[in-house]
């Protein structure tokens, strides 16, 4: 297989062609040290067998730090001990390893009481204290960058990935929106890269890779209309003077800071409007015009989609970040030929900009929903320990929180029965992917199913638990996964023939009229809007109580939330009361307090779930299992596919 073929990055061999792109994971002290927790984290991800590492943004001097104020750094030789053991770790795997230098220029943070850039530009956020450099300054930086990178060539790493990608500040030079001088550093935009490239080179001789994280397009003319940025037009222009200087390979990625559903960074998830392989035609483009190796990142986790690029020649190189949270063995997978044992990422945002995210901010790090392992490698929990003492565990619920469960439970020895009430495994996983932009949730469904058949789990569907059940399978443990029931709002009139439950509409177990209105609007509620709004004959309404939609921020809600701009959608917050549903629709009194008729001839309900789990009360009160009852996932609260997946596995570990 192409993917699996070596590469020469300058003078270093490369063992195949993947590359994890940087990935600020904060498993760093908040001052920027690497840590333990670091080491193990790297090591795991090149022991899963990628070619190339990248570590994530290292910045080069106090005035370029992001918004959280406490990014990595290598600002001074005390933090060489700490990345040389990352270097050891990771070269001990067989893995080349960079890391990425940069500076948020205009995007600094707002402690950073004068932030620098190439020149004051127009969308330059209100208030921001920012000031073009002098040139001066411009020297003293580019000197940093080349003294962070011996820096970084002292703790061993084979080299560093320069970020001129998203808007930092070398593409804030590079940009003919960002870059309004008159000065030779405005005349030649490339000045400043080529500059910074060349000191680099100087300080850290011919041996050392210098990558450069490169926006392809920048995207500005997609959102603005007076706003001119370098388009993928321009990199017959960009791309070899900066080869010239010295760079050994590119990763082209896409958009700047300031271009919301463009920009490729750490929010991908939420502005998804690239798609699987969306800066692929960049790629294409700056192979055209380019010597050295291409490599290209953005949803690219889908391996038949890397085969038939690399074969193409679309590019040299896959580029994953998030894939290597979800499952660092993706690249080992592929080689042993078991594609269908990757645990895909499914795109939902926990990592950066979900609780994930938030999390890493002021506790631990970066976390997955679909791997409970990321950022908890050194710790060990979720290492699969062999049961001491194997238990027949029953396990009720066949959803994401079940046959997790029982995938762990059966790695470890246990011997586990898997029961559905339904004709097929997935729960609510089914629901969950039916929304515009949810299909990948799909993806999670399989790699668990297939999971189960995999490791002969015995499953039997169709077969609602009971206590008689259990009473006549006696098992050791039994754990309950089965759901949370749907809330139903005491509202007269619920139980008419014209109200739908929005979890059997997008299970296509129902159907709407041409006016529908939607009772709920939180994350569910915004999904099932946006999925019934597809059809542009229909008038959608969404409505709730609280005085905003979405309210508690998770991804996928926002996302449907922003998707219903410029659909057929009504938005009525603050409802105060539900009064009735007829056969007209819904009657209400609304924000201002006046009695309105909602018109429709469906009403969808999303009002949330509830906790399911009177079965384990009444198994745990009668005695009916030999040693525990555990109750995971929506059964004991409703919540997302997170709590469902961590929940499972801890309780699996447990046993
Ligand atoms: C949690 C998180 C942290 C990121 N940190 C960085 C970073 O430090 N430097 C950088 O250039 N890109 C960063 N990115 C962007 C990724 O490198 C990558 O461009 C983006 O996630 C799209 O690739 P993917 O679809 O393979 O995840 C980050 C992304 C995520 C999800
Ligand atoms: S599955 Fe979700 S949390 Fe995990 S890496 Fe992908 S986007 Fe991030």
């Amino acid at each position: 297989m192409k993917c699996l073929e070596p590469i020469k990055l300058g003078h270093l061999q490369v063992k195949n062609r993947f590359s994890m792109a940087p990935m600020d994971v904060r498993l760093h002290t908040h001052d920027g040290y690497a840590t333990e927790r670091s080491v193990a984290h790297y090591q795991r991800i090149a022991r899963g067998g990628t070619g190339l590492i990248n570590l994530e943004l290292h910045v080069v001097r106090a005035d370029g730090m992001g918004p959280y104020f406490m990014d990595p750094r290598i600002t001074d030789d005390s933090y060489i001990p700490g990345m040389k053991k990352i270097a050891e770790a990771i070269h001990a795997e067989g893995a080349v390893c960079q890391v990425e230098l940069g500076h948020f220029g205009k995007f600094s943070a707002a402690e950073v009481s004068s932030a620098v850039s190439a020149s004051v530009p127009p969308l330059t956020a209100p208030g921001k204290n920012l000031h073009e450099l002098s040139e001066e300054d411009i020297d003293e930086l580019l000197k940093a960058f080349s003294v962070c990178a011996s820096r970084v060539k002292q703790a061993g790493f084979d080299g560093v990935m320069l970020h001129g990608a998203h808007g930092f500040l070398p593409q804030q030079f590079v940009s003919p929106h960002s870059n309004r001088r008159s000065d030779r550093w405005g005349q030649d935009r490339l000045l400043f890269s080529t500059e910074m490239i060349r000191g680099v080179r100087e300080a850290c001789g011919n041996e050392f890779l210098i990558g450069y994280r490169l926006s392809g397009d920048e995207y500005y003319q997609k959102l603005y209309k007076d706003v001119t940025g370098y388009t993928v037009d321009n990199l017959a222009e960009i791309i070899p003077p900066l080869i010239e200087a010295g760079v050994n390979s590119f990763d082209i990625s896409a958009g700047a800071l300031d271009v919301p559903r463009y920009y490729a960074g750490p929010d991908p998830n939420l502005f998804p409007d690239n798609g699987y392989g969306g800066y692929l035609p960049l790629a294409a483009a700056a192979k055209k015009v380019s010597n050295v190796p291409i490599i290209v990142t953005g949803q690219m986790q889908d391996p038949e989609l890397i085969e038939r690029v690399l074969n193409e020649g679309l590019c040299d190189m896959a580029g994953m970040a998030r894939q290597f949270l979800a499952d660092p063995d993706f690249p080992s997978k592929i080689a042993e030929g078991r594609p269908e044992d990757i645990r895909r990422c499914i795109g939902c945002g926990y990592c950066a900009v979900g609780a994930g995210g938030l999390a890493a901010i002021d506790s631990h790090s970066v976390q997955c929903a679909v791997n409970p392992e990321a950022g908890w490698i050194l710790e060990g929990y979720h290492a699969i320990r062999p049961a001491t003492d194997p238990r027949k565990v029953m396990v009720v619920g066949g959803g994401a929180a079940g046959m997790e469960t029982a995938r762990i439970l059966k790695l470890r020895g246990h011997q586990v029965s898997l029961y559905e009430k339904s004709s097929r495994l997935g729960g609510q996983l089914h629901a969950a992917s039916v929304a515009p932009g949810k299909a990948d949730i799909g993806l999670l469904t399989r790699y668990l199913v297939t999971q189960m058949e995999k490791l002969k789990i015995e499953v039997r569907l169709n077969t609602e638990v009971t206590i008689t059940e259990v009473e006549k399978r006696k098992p050791d443990v039994l754990v309950l996964a089965a759901g949370g029931n749907p809330f139903v709002p005491p509202i007269p009139g619920i139980d008419r023939a014209n109200v739908v439950m929005g979890v059997d509409l997008l299970c296509k177990e129902a159907d709407t009229g041409s006016r529908v209105v939607i009772i709920g609007g939180e994350e569910v509620g915004c999904e099932v809007a946006d999925y019934i709004s597809e059809d542009k004959e229909k008038n959608v309404t969404l409505t709730s109580l609280l005085p905003g939609f979405s309210t508690k921020g998770h991804v996928a809600g926002l996302r449907a939330l922003m998707n219903l701009h410029g659909k057929r959608v009504d938005l009525v917050p603050g409802v105060r009361q539900y009064i009735e549903i007829n056969d007209e629709g819904v009657r209400i009194i609304d924000t201002e307090g006046t009695d309105r008729l909602l018109e429709a001839d469906t009403v969808v309900i999303t009002a949330g779930s509830k906790a399911n789990d009177s079965l384990a009360a009444e198994i745990r009160n009668k005695g009916l299992v030999r040693y525990s009852v555990f109750t995971v996932g929506d059964a004991s609260e409703p919540r997302s596919i997170v709590e469902a997946i961590h929940e499972g596995a801890v309780v699996a570990q447990h046993i």
